[in-house]
């Protein structure tokens, strides 16, 4: 990947540094869930998800930190590593002030479980069992 920052070499910041107005957040919430969803449709958890491993590059989203991307139907602990991600993200938007209610963590983790096609968690098992 190219590095992302200033020509004088300034990186560019960390998510966790910035605290973004409330329109901003909310653009890089989406931004975030588009990224999230490209990789679910693959198979594939970010896997340490945080605002730490976010880099915020002229308004545009970043994920970074990306070698320990887990498999999240062949690694057991892959639909963990996808809940993990999608709540400790999703809780620092909410602390942050995104709008639209405190669910926004969950309903994030719906849409990326059923992209990955993991279904709702009640099937996580019997589809293993199965299958
Ligand atoms: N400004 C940047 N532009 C492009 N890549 C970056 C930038 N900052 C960090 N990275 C890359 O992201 C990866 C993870 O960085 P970092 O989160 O600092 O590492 P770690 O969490 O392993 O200590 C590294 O491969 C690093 O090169
Ligand atoms: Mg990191």
């Amino acid at each position: 990947m190219e590095f992302l920052g200033e020509p004088d070499g300034t990186g560019a910041p960390r998510l966790a540094g910035l605290r973004p107005e409330p329109d901003e957040l909310r653009d890089l919430w989406h931004q975030l869930g588009d990224a999230l969803a490209a990789l679910a449709d693959l198979g594939l958890a970010h896997g340490d998800l945080s605002a730490y491993n976010l880099l915020v590059h002229r308004g545009r989203l970043m994920l970074i930190d990306l070698p320990q991307v887990v498999d999240v139907i062949g690694n057991p602990q892959g639909p963990d590593y996808l809940a993990r991600d999608a709540r400790r993200i999703g809780e620092w938007f909410l602390a942050r002030g995104l709008s639209g209610g405190g669910s926004a963590p969950e309903e994030l983790l719906a849409e990326l479980r059923e992209r990955a096609r993991l279904g709702p968690w009640a099937a996580t098992y019997v589809g293993r069992a199965v299958g």
